[in-house]
């Protein structure tokens, strides 16, 4: 009766893996659970996702290994995995789930960095912009719902914007990654899209340390058109995403990366935790502190609990 905080399926979005190439599909060791899907197996997720009362799924394409170049250029392929699968969902269950792709080129590219890189091996940050532009629209063409560009690169919103208005994709929406931390915790998705990636993205992605910077990044993405804005990772953000809940009128979404997901699955697994305990109650932390979307690898199967009434 007095809960102040309660979690709805609705609240909840999908993240899924589709790999090109593949018959069966292959669990991610560091994620038991998750799997990259076939283009098959993919189209009956979203369907058990949708019929669980989840609201969205984020897209996320592997690509065979030798299509990986420096360009990323599987990524803006009409026919490369994620645009094959966008448009895969969509024939699938339509409007009725709102469909998400992630709009990076890392899961492109063979040096695994989230854009293209200059002649002496450093992340151009204005030459990506242009890649992104492009990918967007094929995504758009493809029948997205909602990009996310999630490579933190200046100015990609707007880009983005931009580039979707031009081939009349006015009613595409934008979930900006606004603050996307530099974060140990993605960890496990490197396994989940095959990446390549030697080094870090700390010259892109933000600093654990930093709570202002969010302010900023966030100012200049609704500046630049976005429509919803995201907080990456959630658990331990959950101050970022309070202030940025508080500071904003759009749409708040946060991201439960694939390490808060691994780390609760493997205490689990040994028995040192409840494991529905604990995921419901991250859940409804991350909802509390502000928290509007959820995009939780734990999506369908916490929608069924919830419409069970646990
Ligand atoms: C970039 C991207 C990443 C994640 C989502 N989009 C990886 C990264 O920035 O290193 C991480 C998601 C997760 O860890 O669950 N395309």
């Amino acid at each position: 009766m007095v809960a102040e905080t309660r979690l709805h399926p609705a609240d909840l979005i999908l993240p899924a893996f589709v790999r090109e190439g593949i018959t069966e599909p292959v669990p991610i060791q560091a994620m038991p659970g998750v799997v990259q899907h076939t283009r098959d197996t993919l189209r009956k997720a979203a369907v058990e996702a949708l019929e669980a009362g989840v609201s969205g799924i984020m897209l996320f394409g592997v690509p065979e290994d030798e299509k990986k170049d420096a360009a990323g250029t599987a990524g803006t392929d009409p026919d490369g995995i994620l645009q094959v699968a966008i448009r895969d969902v969509k024939a699938e269950v339509g409007d009725e789930l709102v469909i998400m792709s992630d709009l990076c080129l890392d899961e492109f590219t063979d040096h695994g960095h989230c854009g293209v890189l200059d002649a002496d091996g450093r992340v151009d940050n204005d030459a990506t912009l242009e890649r992104y532009a492009e990918m967007a629209q094929v995504q758009a063409d493809a029948g997205v719902h909602v990009v996310g560009p999630s490579g933190m690169m200046d100015g990609q919103v707007g880009v983005v914007r931009d580039a979707l208005d031009t081939i009349g994709k006015e009613d595409v929406s934008i979930l900006a990654y606004t603050a996307k931390y530099s974060s140990a915790f993605y960890g496990p998705f490197r396994e989940a899209v095959g990446s390549s990636l030697k080094g870090d993205r700390k010259t892109y992605q933000q600093d654990p340390a930093n709570l202002h910077e969010s302010l900023r990044e966030l100012a200049l993405d609704l500046e630049e058109g976005a429509d919803m804005v995201m907080v990456k990772p959630a658990g331990p953000y959950l101050d970022v995403l309070a202030k940025v809940a508080a500071s904003v009128d759009v749409p708040v979404a946060a991201y439960q990366i694939s390490g808060e997901y691994s780390m609760v699955e493997a205490a689990a697994e040994k028995g040192w935790i409840d494991r529905e305990k604990a995921i419901l109650e991250t859940l409804t932390g991350i909802r509390r502190a502000g928290g509007q979307m959820i995009l939780t690898y734990w999506a369908t199967e916490a929608a069924q609990w919830l419409s069970a009434g646990r």
